[in-house]
């Protein structure tokens, strides 16, 4: 049986990393050797963060990079710096987004266009300039934070759902176009974590409750677990998608 891979020095570029998901897992790449791009809008987040992993034994260098994923040029520079300070990119995890439910004839199309333009265009911008110097190096691990809304609608999703439904869609569609370059592509689909993610979304309490029926949520360092798991499998196996549910969440 093919032994898992150490990730100690290698790169990553974690987008979205001020917060969440995102966050914890830039610093479970970080504990594990691996040297770190933190990329978000909020710096003051980043760098209590980054400071927080200079003091951990052993984790992996880190820097810190303002970046709002819907901007070409500050996608591409968050890239450049990663590429300029360590000489290469490994992982990229594309996490930055955001959610919200509602009727869609009363949703506000000004919130629709900042959630497709961060999670649809946003990470078409990231993979663009993120596959590029994985292909040239002929290998890179690219992970794609799409959501179980991406595979499963729901009445109120139509912006949300589709907007992740877009994202699983893309992430197979570079998965095909990359991976006969060496270089893997994996959807990571979870269900209810809890983060930030409820607040941005302006959820009313009932909707995790109807959610969950009592289960107990997934915490975002359960997400981090798997997405360093799946970095560490050897370079021959691919895991294309994943879904990562709390066990009591029947659906989405
Ligand atoms: N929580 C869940 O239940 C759940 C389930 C499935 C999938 N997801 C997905 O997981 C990802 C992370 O969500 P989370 O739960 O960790 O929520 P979170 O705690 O609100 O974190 C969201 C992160 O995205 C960043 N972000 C938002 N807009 C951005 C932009 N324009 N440019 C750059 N960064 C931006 C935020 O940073 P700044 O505000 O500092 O820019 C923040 O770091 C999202 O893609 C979400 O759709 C979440």
């Amino acid at each position: 049986m093919s032994e898992l891979r150490d990730l100690r020095g290698q790169v990553a570029l974690v987008t979205g990393a001020s917060s969440g998901i995102g966050a914890a897992i830039a610093e479970a790449l970080a504990l594990r050797g691996v040297r770190v791009t933190l990329a978000a809008r909020r710096v003051d987040r980043l760098d209590a963060l980054a400071q927080r992993l200079r003091q951990a034994d052993g984790a992996g260098e880190t820097q810190v990079v303002a970046c709002d994923v819907r901007e070409e040029a500050q996608v591409r520079e968050a890239v450049s710096q990663t590429l300029e300070r360590w000489g290469a990119l490994d992982i990229l995890v594309a996490n930055a987004g955001f959610g919200g439910r509602g009727p869609l004839v009363d949703g506000d199309p000004a919130r629709w266009k900042a959630m497709l333009d961060t999670n649809v265009f946003g990470l078409l911008l990231t993979l663009k300039y993120g596959a590029r110097p994985m292909l040239e190096a002929g290998r890179g691990h690219v992970v794609v934070m799409s959501s179980i809304a991406g595979v499963v609608t729901t009445a109120g999703g139509a912006a949300y759902c589709g907007s992740k439904a877009a994202a699983s869609a893309i992430a197979d569609a570079l998965r095909m176009e990359v991976g006969p370059q060496g270089v893997a592509v994996t959807a990571i689909e979870p269900g209810v974590v809890i983060s930030e993610f409820q607040a941005v979304a302006e959820y009313p309490p009932d909707i995790l409750e109807n959610m969950l029926h009592g289960a107990t949520p997934l915490q975002p360092a359960d997400i981090a677990r798997v997405v360093v798991q799946v970095c560490e499998q050897p370079e021959h196996a691919t895991v294309g998608e994943l879904i990562i549910r709390p066990r009591g969440q029947a659906r989405p």
